[in-house]
């Protein structure tokens, strides 16, 4: 056991903060007491542009007052009721409104709390699935590299962002993993979807027809546009191949929408932007605009009615959360597609998209960039690493921007960003300019 005793016993100390460096943050805290629009203010009254949208979930800007106003109504009029063989309007109206967005007849929602229940919802439908079908065998699970999907064990288990799972071994044994299809070699700097590497989808046919048997799988599951692992567009033609292979087999597809969901690529779902219709999608983030946590799995009409046609009268699927429908998740749900379709903040994203693409690839040359990754309001910069320091240059440019007003996210010596949809074209070129002399101030 460690006796350090070097932990500051300061006012902060009870919080352990999550993927945080609790004892660097604690030292030189970042604390921020209001956010309205594109702005944060922190505790030392600084104005701080929000480039990230909190943490890929604003996406109509802070203190939407229909959602406040929303939220304020319904805690006083409904705080909690389960959802457990009772209900409540909202949570059917809401179910209709997402389905009312969706494409295919992605037409039933299962509602959580966060990302990683809406994913871990998702793998025991997938099983659960093919059990009722009586394709029991089918229980493996293929999802990709540098893939995110939340903190449960599921979500952890097909995560394929090593870092995350090392401490944690075991984990689910029935997983496999595809490559991250992107060759920086042929696509780096790319406008949007990069234009080779569909054929990366064919390392899936491989797999079936060498390693796992068909039949042993249930599901593929990844997300549309990477995102926490880096923001990498899907290569044009490559989500359609894997559609097509799954469909070969009898696999589920499963896309991950929790960062590319309500608006984020300039529709509704990222499915749309791709055009590739997946079995299931998992939401969360911008369901609620960030305001109230609430998570969501969205499945076809051939899974849900796989379930009902199960047995009458019975639960169909034992399964599900205290807070599952909240009432005011619902609410600020219900408030948070209002506030996009009257602010027709889509459509605004496919607009501002080209504006973004060409600040985000003004980077190129700029000395350290190795690479821009760009589509729909997303982007990522690949900083060149210090040889013996990994991620210490990203880190010191994400705080040159902070200090200069703009918050980025670095993750290792990427940087990425994911800005409210309100942003203006003067502050997209704000947060590139600031990037930029960022980077060239670092050495
Ligand atoms: C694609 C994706 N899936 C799942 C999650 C997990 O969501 P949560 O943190 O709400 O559990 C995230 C979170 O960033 C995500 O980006």
């Amino acid at each position: 056991m460690n006796n350090r005793t070097a932990t500051p016993r300061n006012s902060m100390d009870a919080f352990w903060m999550p993927f945080t460096a609790n004892l660097a943050f604690k030292d030189k805290p970042r604390l921020f007491v209001t956010a309205e629009g594109m702005y944060y203010k922190t505790a030392d009254g600084r104005q701080v542009m929000d480039g990230i949208g909190g943490l890929w979930c604003v996406n109509a800007g802070h203190g939407q007052p229909r959602i406040v106003k929303a939220i304020q109504e319904q805690a006083a009029r409904l705080d909690f009721v389960s959802s457990f063989s009772m209900g409540h309007p909202a949570a059917f109206e809401l179910a209709g409104r997402i389905a009312d967005l969706t494409p295919g007849d992605l037409n039933h929602v299962f509602f959580s709390n966060s990302g990683s229940e809406a994913i871990d919802t998702a793998l025991k439908i997938a099983r659960a699935y093919h059990r009722i079908r009586g394709e029991g065998g089918r229980t493996r699970f293929i999802s990709r590299a540098k893939g995110y999907h939340g903190m449960g064990w599921g979500g952890l288990s097909i995560s394929g962002i090593s870092r995350h799972r090392t401490d944690f071994t075991p984990l689910l044994g029935d997983v496999a993993h595809l490559r991250l299809p992107y060759d920086p070699a042929v696509s780096a700097f790319s406008r949007g979807m990069p234009e080779h590497g569909a054929y990366f989808a064919d390392e899936l046919s491989t797999l079936l027809a060498t390693v796992h048997e068909p039949a042993s799988v249930a599901a593929v599951i990844v997300e549309p546009v990477t995102g926490s692992g880096g923001v990498y567009p899907p290569p044009q033609g490559y989500l359609k191949r894997l559609r097509e292979i799954c469909d070969k087999h009898g696999i589920l597809l499963i896309f991950d929408e929790v960062i590319t969901g309500f608006g984020r690529l300039g529709t509704a779902f990222g499915a749309q932007a791709l055009g590739v219709v997946p079995d299931m999608m998992t939401i969360a983030k911008g369901m609620t605009n960030g305001a109230v946590p609430m998570g969501g799995t969205i499945v076809s009409a051939d899974i849900f009615d796989t379930f009902m046609n199960r047995s009458e009268g019975k639960i169909e699927l034992s399964h599900g959360y205290t807070y599952s429908a909240h009432p005011l998740a619902c609410a600020a749900a219900l408030a948070t597609l209002d506030v996009y379709a009257e602010q027709t903040l889509f459509d605004r994203v496919a607009k501002l998209s080209g504006a973004w693409a060409d600040a985000a690839l003004s980077l190129k040359g700029v000395k350290n960039v190795l690479d821009v990754r760009n589509i729909g309001l997303l982007a990522g910069i690949d900083i060149a690493p210090r040889p013996e320091e990994p991620g210490l240059r990203g880190a010191e440019i994400g705080q040159r921007c902070f200090d200069a007003g703009v918050l980025v996210r670095p993750a290792g010596d990427t940087i990425m960003l994911s800005p409210p949809f309100v942003i203006s074209e003067a502050e997209i070129k704000r947060i590139f300019a600031t990037i930029t002399e960022a980077v060239e101030n670092t050495v």
